[in-house]
């Protein structure tokens, strides 16, 4: 499973791009919000950062297909990593089949049962996006949907790729893993909670103390 950092934030992917952890970016109209900075400026610098699939989501009020298309079209051309996040709705499917005719890359998101990403798929999205947190916090196993989207997308040799989405802790994380998710989308903060361990920082302490007491400083 490859990972993609869920955020506008620069300083947030700049550092995640340094560890090497990073393929992608994964963007959507509240993480635009938050930074409080014109869609596009912000975007073409995540690409210049990140060399891979960067998904930028056409407005929350766009509900049209005809207008997605117009506007995944302006979205695509920011950058040729540029991948063209579209809402699992019909007009969505439509705008999908649409931008996919014309060699565009889809991210199909806000899916939430194994039916919609199986139509997604069909109609030619490059990824979909399953939320686990949101599924989770309705009492639905969010991981439950990974597996069997993923176990669908296998018998069937789907090649759209399974973007696991809101994810909220680094259990999730391991659970998509073995779910079958090619790719986890992950905030900053359980990034960075998966790098730590208390044995590493007590290894470290304690390798520190041994050679300085035979060397010194
Ligand atoms: C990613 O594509 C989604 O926009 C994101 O993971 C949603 O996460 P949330 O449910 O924590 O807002």
């Amino acid at each position: 499973m490859k990972f993609f950092i869920d955020t506008a934030n620069i300083e947030e992917i700049r550092e995640t791009e340094a560890m090497g952890i990073i393929c992608g970016v994964t963007t959507n109209p509240s993480l635009i919000a938050k930074e409080g900075r014109n869609f596009s400026e912000v975007i073409a610098e995540i690409a210049s950062i990140v060399d891979g699939p960067i998904s930028g989501e056409v407005k929350a009020t766009t509900v049209d297909s005809l207008k997605m298309i117009e506007e995944g079209m302006e979205i695509a051309k920011i950058h040729p990593n540029m991948v063209v996040k579209i809402p699992m709705t019909s007009e969505g499917l439509k705008a999908c089949k649409g931008l996919t005719s014309k060699g565009i890359k889809t991210n199909v998101t806000l899916v939430f049962s194994a039916n919609q990403a199986l139509l997604a798929a069909r109609a030619g999205a490059t990824y979909v996006s399953p939320f686990v947190g949101r599924l989770d916090d309705i009492s639905e196993p969010g991981v439950e949907l990974i597996r069997s989207i993923a176990e669908i997308f296998e018998i069937h040799n789907i090649e759209t790729e399974i973007i696991a989405a809101s994810i909220r802790h680094t259990m999730h994380v391991t659970d998509c893993a073995l779910a079958g998710a090619d790719i986890a989308t992950v905030p900053y903060k359980v990034l960075m909670q998966m790098v730590k361990h208390p044995l590493t920082d007590q290894g470290i302490v304690k390798f520190q103390e041994d050679y300085r007491a035979v060397f010194g400083e």
